[in-house]
């Protein structure tokens, strides 16, 4: 089944300029992120409603890919459309350097109702990679205030094909190669844990959960003493092309952390806030990290807000006269901003009333039986998925039992072609190099689910073919 792309009259809009001189100088002017812009093509969109956003002629689409990972409850939501105009009407900004407001201390308690026991502490910054950032700032500047302090512990392990952010600090432990390769002379090299989810060098799967955690261990133990911290996505990697890790990987990472007194930084930054089926990833493993960073859906993907959660632990090491100098000198001009923490707030109270993670178990089901099927395309090298998400992965060979499929040269660019060819089946989808990601909204409804995969499968069959 293909959807129609419909087309609607747009309701009087007050419109800066004409569409047309808009989309000119949005190629004259605006520089857009991970993009060629050599190559752009704008596409303004307007307006938005529920898992919907319509572009300035008309056009409908759906929001498949939660307007890059964010959105939460869908578009122009009334209560957190009248949660940010209720904070107008109070105040727009309060600088959090040693000044506070109602709205973000009241965000700040709801967040540590709800994180994993024990993270109560909320140190609010403005966007994913400055939520990283911080938290390995913590960790690094924790190891030397410390009751014991352990100065040598200096270095982070990371991931293979992690991504944790665009700054050069969320770079160094980043592992997707096409965004950080170039920039290496600028930032700290980590120590690298290939993804357990990725077959090593000449093998045809991935390695088991007990190979992957004694990796693991082998690394901490040939690095004793001088590791921080290790910073991970939990369950899923998602801008390493959606690879899921194995049950059990992340409570094993937890124990040998333990085990060396390593510190742990989850980053639920894309998993956070119901995406994989409960409001945190880390919940699935009973998981409680030292350090937890979350930003895009903490707003339900309406205003930039991000935030890292610290246990006592870390902010007992900060505490001090100011002479003793162990307060953390970081921050950010926006961090806390009470119009974010307000739609916050409001989202949670969303998630309750709407009873949203209890309604998701059958979303997830369903998109699991829809996407399944594309796994049968002759392209389709792989279909993963972790909760509400999912990644179909383009080949232009499929593998079989000791073989690995064989990928299209890059320079084909054939997620990018099947993500815009989606457009014209009526579905916003953003690739991950030629992993074609479908992450729709939480609000999306069943029948809103099976267009998005019946545009994604249309797409995918006109470029692949
Ligand atoms: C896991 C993860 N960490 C960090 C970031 C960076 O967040 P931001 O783009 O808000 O800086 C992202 C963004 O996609 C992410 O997926």
């Amino acid at each position: 089944m293909t959807p129609s792309v419909a087309t609607v009259a747009t309701p009087r809009l007050t419109r800066p300029a004409p569409a047309d001189d808009l989309a000119a100088w949005d190629r004259q002017h605006v520089w857009h992120a991970f993009t060629q812009m050599q190559e752009y093509e704008p596409l303004l969109i307007e307006r938005g409603e529920g898992a919907w956003l319509v572009d300035t002629s008309g056009r409908r689409y759906l929001d498949g890919s939660a307007s890059m990972w964010c959105n939460v409850h869908g578009h122009r939501h009334p209560r957190l459309d009248a949660a940010v105009r209720e904070q107008l009407d109070r105040v727009a900004h309060v600088t959090n350097l040693g000044l506070s407001n109602p709205t973000t201390v009241a965000f700040a308690r709801r967040l540590v109702e709800i994180a994993p026991p024990g993270l109560d502490r909320v140190f609010f910054t403005g966007d994913g990679s400055s939520a990283t950032e911080a938290a390995l700032k913590m960790a690094f500047q924790f190891w030397r205030q410390a009751d014991c302090p352990e100065p040598a512990r200096t270095r982070f392990v990371a991931i293979g094909d992690a991504y944790h952010g665009d700054t050069l600090g969320a770079i160094g432990v980043g592992g997707v190669d096409r965004f950080t390769a170039l920039f290496e002379p600028l930032t700290f090299e980590a120590l690298r844990l290939p993804s357990p989810a990725l077959p090593r060098p000449g093998k045809a799967t991935p390695p088991s959960l007990a190979e992957s955690l004694a990796e693991f261990e082998a690394l901490l133990a040939t690095h004793a003493g001088t590791v921080a911290a290790v910073i991970m996505e939990p369950l899923v990697q998602m801008a390493g092309g959606v690879l899921v890790h194995p049950e059990g990987f992340l409570r094993g990472v937890r124990e040998i952390t333990r085990r060396h007194d390593v510190l742990l930084i989850l980053d639920e930054i894309a998993v956070g806030f119901g995406r994989t089926g409960t409001m945190f990833a880390c919940e699935q493993e009973a998981v409680v990290p030292d350090l937890l960073c979350l930003a895009k859906g903490l707003t339900a993907g309406y205003l930039p807000m991000a935030a890292t959660l610290a246990t006592g632990r870390i902010w007992d090491a900060f505490l001090g006269t100011h002479a003793e100098q162990r307060t953390f000198f970081h921050g950010h001009t926006y961090g806390g901003n009470p119009l974010a923490a307000a739609v916050g707030l409001a989202s949670l109270d969303v998630f309750r009333d709407e009873r949203v993670l209890e309604r998701l178990s059958e979303k997830i089901a369903r998109l699991e039986a829809r996407v399944a099927r594309l796994a049968e395309r002759p392209h389709v090298g792989e279909v993963r998925q972790c909760g509400l998400v999912a990644g179909i992965e383009l080949v232009r060979e499929k593998g079989s039992a000791g073989r690995p499929a064989v990928p299209f040269p890059w320079q084909e660019q054939r997620g990018t072609k099947a993500c815009l060819a989606a457009r014209r089946h009526g579905a916003l989808l953003r690739q991950l190099g030629d992993v074609v990601v479908v992450m729709p909204p939480l609000c999306i409804d069943d029948d809103e689910i099976d267009l998005l995969v019946a545009a994604a499968e249309a797409a995918i069959r006109e470029t692949t073919a």
